[in-house]
């Protein structure tokens, strides 16, 4: 008896997959720049933060990260009361929809950005209404604008953009935050924020503290190098972070993950060093493809972008075969995340031999 007569949603039937990065197979060698990772272990603090936190896996965590959000709330200078973690930023975006979205409520989004968005704006029951990405990969901020009718109640703005790279300028969000209803929430995934090294992007903190719509998702899977322990957070005001809790999984970070991401608030001037050597080892990619003649829209994030359209799935295999595990979007491009040197070196071996599959 393995079928079952119960119906599922509707709406699931066009839920678009969420599609994992390759893994590197079992005993084989690879560098794995297909998920956006940091390529770095844990620091030996966080290790030992870990090994302490495993001994209360009996017990249910905390379940609101009181020292965690305590601790980001004193990183980011806002009030612990803006603060709610969840078990990944994903998580959180979940929770921030489910927060604000009645049935028939419309989500702007950029497109093509972050995977998940189009899936959690369907299982929230709303509508996900995508506006296409300039030439260069930048988020079209006027045409979202524009986007926005009477049913909108949110906007997602992700900065720097997955898969694309480039982050939202100040002065850019400036003019598009005027332009919307003050009662449109506008989130700021801000997933890469650590790695952004342009002085005229977008800052997020002081956008939020200027703007009551705003909402800023963080993360520590990237910069932070937790993506295995999933803990991400969003940064609301008082009585929207108090609904956004509300309707949070209770007990939904790990007392682990509360004190990894602790141990390695701690960690500031290790973390800060290693995302250096990652922005540096970024700008030689970056170098690189553009010196053997490919498009790569600027990156101000741990990845860059290909926009290689139906050459996309083979330079991908031709990566695979080298060693070098990237993630392809179908017909779209291909989105190289940031590694290992030695991990550049090959995927720059393997452009080198491919330029018959730069142009589109
Ligand atoms: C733009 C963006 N937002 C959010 C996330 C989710 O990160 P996490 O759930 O690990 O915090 C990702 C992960 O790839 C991302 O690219």
């Amino acid at each position: 008896m393995r079928v079952t007569r119960v119906p599922t949603r509707k709406a699931l039937e066009t839920l678009p997959p969420y599609v994992p990065g390759a893994r590197v197979p079992v005993g084989a060698a690879a560098f794995k720049l297909s998920s956006n990772e940091n390529p770095f272990p844990p620091l030996p603090s966080v290790m030992a933060a870990i090994a302490d936190a495993a001994v209360d896996v009996n017990r249910y965590p905390d379940m609101y990260a009181t020292e965690l959000v305590e601790a980001v709330a004193a990183h980011l200078a806002v009030q612990p009361d803006e603060v709610v973690m969840g078990g990944g930023s994903v998580a959180v975006l979940g929770h921030v929809l489910a927060t604000v979205c009645e049935p028939g409520a419309e989500v702007v989004m950029p497109w093509r950005s972050f995977e998940a968005y189009p899936i959690y704006v369907t299982v929230a029951g709303a509508t996900g209404v995508r506006v296409p990405m300039t030439d260069d990969g930048r988020l079209d901020l006027p045409a979202m604008a524009a986007a926005v009718t009477k049913r909108t109640r949110v906007v997602l703005v992700c900065t720097p953009n997955n898969p694309t790279g480039p982050a939202v300028r100040a002065d850019e969000l400036e003019s598009f935050l005027s332009a919307l209803p003050g009662d449109v929430l506008v989130v700021l995934d801000e997933a890469y924020v650590e790695f952004v090294a342009d002085p005229a992007a977008a800052d997020g903190l002081a956008t939020f503290a200027n703007h009551p719509n705003v909402v800023l998702l963080r993360t520590f899977s990237k910069a932070y190098g937790l993506a295995g322990l999933r803990v991400g957070y969003a940064v609301a005001r008082p009585r929207l972070a108090a609904a956004i809790r509300a309707v949070s999984t209770p007990f939904g970070v790990s007392n682990v993950a509360q004190l990894a991401a602790v141990a390695s608030l701690r960690a500031q001037r290790e973390m800060a060093e290693r995302v250096a050597r990652l922005v540096d080892e970024r700008g030689r990619m970056l170098d690189g493809l553009r010196s053997q003649g490919w498009a790569v829209p600027d990156s101000q994030a741990n990845f860059v972008w290909l926009g290689i359209g139906e050459n996309a799935t083979k330079l991908a295999e031709r990566c695979t075969r080298a060693g070098v595990l990237v993630r392809p979007f179908a017909g779209d491009g291909v989105r190289v995340s940031v590694g290992e040197r030695e991990a550049t070196d090959l995927l720059l071996e393997v452009t080198a031999e491919s330029l018959d599959l730069a142009a589109r």
